[in-house]
């Protein structure tokens, strides 16, 4: 309610080509090395799914027949579920770089996953291929902000050696 900005991160399944294609064209030597053209040319068929599900349902059976030869298979999007939550993954570090660049700059934020997800997409217009994952509070640090002392969980909770 006090923040100056609210920054609305959204991971997008429908760009998928568009920004393959970006990747080629704006890297950064003046030719794309072969290794990089490969990749973006491939990697929208990893992530796609097609109309009616039907490359989700055809990447579906062949990586079933693949898996019979103990070869080692690329993640890939077999339904839309699949595919939002590869972007979401991807939006969810970037928001992450986006709170640490603020703090690099002066500004505090508060990123906030508890939204009313349907709401926010209805008031920003989003399309059906894309989904609101973060709400970042952004501005200059209040003087009567609320803060808590910072703890720690034992380490072990969350870290296990193989
Ligand atoms: C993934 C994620 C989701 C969060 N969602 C909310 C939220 O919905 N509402 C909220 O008030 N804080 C939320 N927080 C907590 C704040 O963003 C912030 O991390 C917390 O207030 C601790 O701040 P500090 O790390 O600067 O001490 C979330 C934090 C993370 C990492």
């Amino acid at each position: 309610t006090t923040a100056s900005e609210l920054i609305v991160c959204v991971a997008r399944t429908d760009r998928i080509d568009e920004m393959a294609k970006k990747n080629i064209s704006e890297f950064p030597f003046p030719q794309a090395p072969d290794a990089v053209k490969k990749y973006y040319r491939f990697i929208p068929y990893n992530y796609k799914t097609g109309y009616f599900n039907a490359l989700g349902n055809f990447k579906k059976v062949a990586f079933k027949m693949a898996r019979q030869f103990n070869k080692q298979l690329p993640v890939s999007a077999f339904n839309p579920a699949d595919a939002k939550l590869w972007a979401s993954k991807t939006t969810a570090l970037a928001c992450e770089n986006l709170v640490l660049a603020l703090r690099a700059h002066g500004f505090d934020s508060c990123m906030m996953e508890g939204f009313d997800e349907p709401l926010v997409s209805q008031i920003l217009a989003l399309g059906e291929q894309q989904y609101p994952v973060m709400v970042i509070a952004a501005g200059e640090r209040a003087t009567d902000g609320v803060f808590f002392p910072q703890y720690r969980f034992d380490r072990d909770l969350f870290i296990q050696k193989v």
